[in-house]
């Protein structure tokens, strides 16, 4: 999609789909005034009305997209409202959509180009067969502003943000054939055309550094197991302390020796979303040279059950010295990020660590499908990650880390068990991986519940892969930890 910003007095052309806000509570254009009086369109926010362009407006058709009040207007409603556009007219066979903006609004503007972006992204590199008529018509948007050259600067970091976005949904949505942990890792090297620096570590560079917590996941499949070390050093200061994102990288999680049930098996393909997202945070951090110097750590893996596999009650030993009875090799996220994170702060030394996983099967029972939840051993960090998710629109809930629930991973035989039960499974979960990030401020982010969407509830994010995490990490990154 081709996002092209233009004044008022541009010319449309006839081929073009028009989309206008309306707002709740406020008159619409004479000309439209008896088709809107016969829908119950009222400029509530989320509301469209399709109509063939009445005469005197120059468009094949118009589209009026409820706007809500016109003060509760923000960014978030900019882009809902132009990628609801784009939802709108997508197969009608036009390939223009020309958004008319409200308000002179750079930002707004800018912000309705990032949703149309967003709304348009498909996975579709696996249909040969797909009719001309399913696919969407239109590839081009024109937003109306007042200022189209201040829009179009406005606009370039958001492009970033897009690109980004769709490299990780792209990642998320492949198929684990095709997306194992070294064609992933290349995937992420390829990135260092955008300036990123790259390593990538093997198990046998992993077995030297001690790291048998996530070794012994990778252990029964074929596919070898990479640990990614991205590093963007955009601050002025090259010295500078770095921020550092860590992301769970399961490019199939069978389960392993403790196998999961087949329906819904497939959906395995999807535990990668967490590595997936901290590599979309660098693309854009990259993208849009951010003033930061910041790392991303992925640990890939694909989780097996073969003759070599690991065993329910094998103990392993961690980089950080810690040993760990494997309860149930099905909790295999946890035992990755326990040497990614120790590892982080070990040869980073960072302000702070992230981690981003498809952890727990739990948080989707605590919170459904539009929250993530959030554990922190720090309040200013967790301020930080709740403020850019609201900004964001990407949904987050703050969780506990009672002490107390500590015992429920206690091991008769090692320092810790990767299972505590079924009682507050996300919260024992965070808890096993808060004994690897040495004290440093953390956070962790159980994106299972968010990293994978069918049906979409929101016009920015298509039916599958969401890409969250992008957006909310990229704005704490602007708002609190450039220049
Ligand atoms: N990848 C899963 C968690 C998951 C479940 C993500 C459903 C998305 C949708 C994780 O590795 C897992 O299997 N967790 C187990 C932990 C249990 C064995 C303690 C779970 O949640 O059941
Ligand atoms: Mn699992
Ligand atoms: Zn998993």
């Amino acid at each position: 999609m081709e996002i092209e910003f233009v004044a008022a007095d541009a010319p449309p052309g006839s081929n073009v789909a028009v989309a206008r806000i309306a707002f709740e509570g406020e008159p619409v254009d004479a000309a439209l005034g008896r088709a809107v009086g016969a829908s119950r369109f009222t400029g509530a926010k989320g509301q469209s009305l399709d109509l063939i362009a009445p005469a005197g407006i120059e468009a094949a058709r118009l589209v009026l997209m409820g706007g809500g009040k016109r003060g509760a207007f923000d960014a978030l409603a900019a882009e809902q409202a132009a990628a609801a556009a784009y939802a709108a007219v997508k197969l009608s066979g036009l390939e223009t959509l020309r958004v008319e903006m409200p308000a002179a609004d750079v930002d707004l503007a800018a912000r309705a180009g990032l949703g149309l972006r967003l709304a348009a992204y498909r996975f579709d590199k696996y249909r040969t067969k797909e009719p001309a008529e399913k696919k969407p018509s239109v590839v081009r948007a024109q937003v109306v502003t007042a200022d189209p050259e201040a829009a179009r600067v406005a606009f370039a970091p958001l492009a970033a943000l897009a690109d980004a976005v769709s490299f990780t949904r792209d990642l998320v949505s492949e198929p684990a054939n095709i997306l194992y942990p070294v064609e992933f890792a290349r995937r992420v090297k390829a990135l260092e055309t955008l300036g990123l620096e790259v390593t990538i570590l093997g198990e046998a560079q992993m077995a030297e550094l001690g790291m048998g917590s996530l070794l012994g996941v990778g252990q029964g499949s074929v596919r070898e197991s990479q640990l990614v070390i991205v590093r963007w050093n955009g601050a002025d200061d090259p010295n500078a302390q770095p921020v550092a994102f860590v992301g769970k990288g399961v490019c199939f999680d069978t389960g392993g020796i403790s196998i999961k049930p087949a329906d819904g098996m497939e959906d395995m393909k999807w535990d990668m979303g967490g590595a997936g997202a901290v590599a979309g945070l660098m693309h854009v951090l990259a993208g849009r040279k951010a003033k930061v110097n910041a790392i991303g750590i992925l640990g890939l893996v694909e989780n097996m059950p073969d003759g070599a596999a690991q065993r329910p009650g094998d103990v392993v030993t961690s980089m950080s010295g810690q040993t760990i009875e494997v309860i149930n090799t099905d909790a295999e996220g946890r035992l990755v990020l326990a040497d990614a994170l120790w590892y982080c702060q070990d040869r980073f030394k960072p302000k702070f660590m992230v981690d981003l996983a498809t952890l727990t099967g739990a948080i989707i029972i605590s919170l459904g499908s539009d929250y993530a939840g959030c554990f922190s051993n720090n309040d200013e960090l967790a301020g930080n990650l709740l403020a850019a998710s609201a900004a964001e629109g990407e949904n987050l809930w703050r969780m506990p880390l009672p002490d107390a629930y500590n015992r429920q991973i206690d091991s008769m035989i090692a320092d810790v068990k990767n299972t505590g039960g079924r009682p507050g499974g996300s919260i024992t979960a965070a808890l096993f991986l808060q004994k690897f990030v040495n004290g440093l401020p953390w956070a962790h982010l159980d994106i299972a519940s968010t990293a994978w969407k069918k049906p979409s509830t929101v016009p920015t994010i298509p039916d599958g892969a969401t890409g969250y995490g992008v957006r909310l990490l990229n704005r704490m990154v602007q708002d609190k930890y450039e220049g």
